[in-house]
């Protein structure tokens, strides 16, 4: 049985586990604290700052980000206090100069009261909470891109920027960025993730295209079955 610990979230008395994260324990006590870049099947990255809240702890207080923090004894967190508050506001304006239009993005703003951004809006898209590609490595098992560049030049890239090749487009990176960031189709037995396109297997029964035949590569490499066992789509297997 985990230890437990005792910490008070804006004036309630709430019991954790210990490491457990200020943002998981929250979540269990239904108290709401915005957040974009968590995830609970991906190691915490805290990357989008939206989830700042205002700690005490043996007499010191600061601003941490709740889901990189783990609960203590005696820890005292303040959600909505105006210093949070104000550092919310300034990400989600940080924010939406890259990405002004996501309604996820567009909802986080209404909460804080926060209309427009006053910086020059690039719209570029992605909001580098690397839930991809966390996703590509920690959950798929093949860290086909990752982080290049720093600071205003950051970015979520394959290596060399080009084709990614150990990408097996299982579009897991798609479905779970949260603002709809990178885009895919599949017309005429191709998929295509941004602008590599992964030729699909055909059905040998049915005819249908199903799935990336790198993916099912994969599938053989780590299964140890013959590739000839991934031939037929699921309905005709
Ligand atoms: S949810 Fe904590 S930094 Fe993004």
């Amino acid at each position: 049985m985990a230890e437990m610990v005792t910490l008070t979230i804006d004036g309630r008395t709430i019991s954790a586990p210990a490491g457990t994260t200020i943002l998981e324990a929250a979540k269990d006590a239904n108290i709401y604290i915005p957040n974009l870049c968590n995830n609970e099947e991906l190691t915490p990255y805290g990357s989008c700052r939206l989830c700042m809240v205002e700690i005490t702890h043996k007499g010191r207080t600061r601003i941490v980000a709740a889901c990189i923090y783990e609960v203590v004894d005696g820890l005292e967190v303040n959600v909505n206090t105006e210093r949070v508050l104000n550092v919310r506001k300034l990400v989600i304006e940080l924010l939406l100069a890259r990405n002004n239009e996501h309604p996820a993005l567009r909802k986080i703003a209404d909460e804080l009261g926060v209309k427009e951004t006053r910086f020059p809006v690039e719209k570029k898209g992605c909001i580098l909470c690397g839930q991809c590609v966390r996703t590509c490595r920690e959950v798929v098992g093949v860290s086909a891109i990752g982080f290049s560049g720093r600071g205003i030049t950051r970015r979520i890239a394959a290596p060399f920027m080009d084709f990614p090749p150990d990408c097996i487009a299982c579009g897991s990176c798609v479905y779970v960025c949260p603002v709809n960031f990178i885009p895919m189709r599949e017309e005429n037995g191709v998929r295509t993730i941004i602008r590599f396109d992964f030729p699909m297997q055909q059905c040998k029964k049915c005819g249908k295209y199903f799935a990336p035949k790198k993916q099912l590569e994969y599938f053989s490499k780590t299964t140890g079955l013959p590739l000839d066992h991934f031939e037929n789509c699921i309905d005709c297997r």
